[in-house]
């Protein structure tokens, strides 16, 4: 499966109580964990699971604003949004790398992606196709990452944490230029602020969904809860997103597609709450599992890109080899 055996010795048998307790104790310090430490595989397939289907939704995540670069409407915007899209890419990049230190390749990992047998954010495979999108995604769907990926900061595994810590500071930038474009739209003719409008009807129900199932029914959570790879349930984290994100919907005069959201005064210990009508799960595990409007045209960019980029693999290993056996001639001759 993984090549374990180059990083901290772990397998089923060496699994005893007294090994677990002493990795769960470990935890329950606070240390974190490096990538040569002894882990529980369990442990190892979780961050390998999670991190690479991170990695695959930065990448994949470039597609939908990367259809409007050569459209933006203005120079400023056109900068700014390259500029989000190659962080994107950089996120991507980061995190295949935190995945590696744990015993997987990359070429495994977009193996699993292309085959379908690794996920990534279900969110990236609705289309864009107003210029109001790129405003909805970075508000909305930034919004919810950074919701997400704020908590992982503090994540048990060592690379993952501190890969996390450079995302979100970008992030955050990428979640304010889309809500000023939000801003310019929906305080613009009344044609940019319906189109403002139509873009919160579509995206806001998907960016929902990006925290995962509800907690009554994930299958992960708990494990990894346990393991501080998640600090908050999907729920939780859903929730504050709702709560931070109604405010500035409000702001920007346009109504939120659900018409069950109401403040309660008495969630959250009398802090007060927004209420939020039913998540259509049944939308959700169809576009999972293939059924969204790009799916396809999600996966055959990133099949064209790995097949396109098989010679710059090919050309940069013969390079490294080469070096590498200069390196070697070299030795014996100082020998
Ligand atoms: N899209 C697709 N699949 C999803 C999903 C989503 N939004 N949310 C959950 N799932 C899948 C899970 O992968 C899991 O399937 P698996 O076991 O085959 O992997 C199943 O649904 C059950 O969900 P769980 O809640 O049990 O799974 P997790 O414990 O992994 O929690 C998660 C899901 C909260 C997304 C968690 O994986 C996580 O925090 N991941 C890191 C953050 C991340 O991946 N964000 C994706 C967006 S990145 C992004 O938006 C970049 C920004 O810059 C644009």
């Amino acid at each position: 499966m993984y090549s374990q055996g180059l990083i901290g010795a772990d397998s089923s048998s060496d699994e005893t109580p007294e090994f677990m307790a002493a990795f769960q104790q470990r935890i329950d310090r606070e240390e974190k964990i490096e990538p040569n430490d002894p882990m529980p595989s369990g442990y190892r397939k979780t961050l390998i699971r999670q991190i690479g289907q991170h990695a695959h939704s930065e990448i994949v995540g470039m597609l939908p604003e990367g259809n409007w670069v050569t459209r933006a409407p203005t120079l400023r915007r056109k900068t700014a949004l390259l500029a989000k899209v190659q962080d994107e890419g950089g996120h991507g990049l980061y995190l295949y790398s935190a995945a590696e230190t744990l015993g997987v390749s990359r070429k495994q990992m977009t193996e699993e992606l292309l085959d379908g047998r690794a996920k990534y954010s279900s969110i990236f495979n609705y289309p864009t196709p107003t210029w109001a999108d790129i405003g909805a995604i970075g508000w909305l769907v930034d919004g919810a990452a950074i919701m997400n990926q704020i908590p992982l900061c503090r994540c048990s595994f060592g690379p993952y944490a501190r890969a996390m810590v450079r995302v979100c500071k970008e992030e955050s930038f990428h979640q304010r230029q889309g809500y000023e474009i939000m801003v310019t739209l929906a305080h613009g003719a009344p044609e940019q602020k319906e189109m403002a409008q139509d873009a919160l009807n579509r995206w806001w129900w998907p960016s929902m969904m990006m925290f995962g199932p509800h907690d009554s029914d994930n299958t992960n959570s708990d494990q990894s809860m346990a393991w501080k790879i998640k600090r908050f349930t999907n729920d939780e984290l859903r929730q504050k997103f709702v709560d931070a994100t109604v405010p500035q919907a409000e702001y920007l005069g346009l109504s939120l597609p659900d018409p069950d959201l109401k403040w309660n005064p008495d969630k959250n210990d009398g802090k007060g709450s927004y209420d939020f009508g039913p998540i259509d799960w049944d939308e959700f595990w169809r576009v999972v599992k293939g059924g969204g409007m790009m799916n396809k045209d999600r996966i055959a960019a990133r099949k064209k890109a790995w097949d396109d980029g098989e010679w710059v693999r090919e050309a940069a290993l013969a390079h490294a080899k080469k070096r590498k056996n200069q390196q070697a001639t070299q030795n014996v001759a100082a020998e």
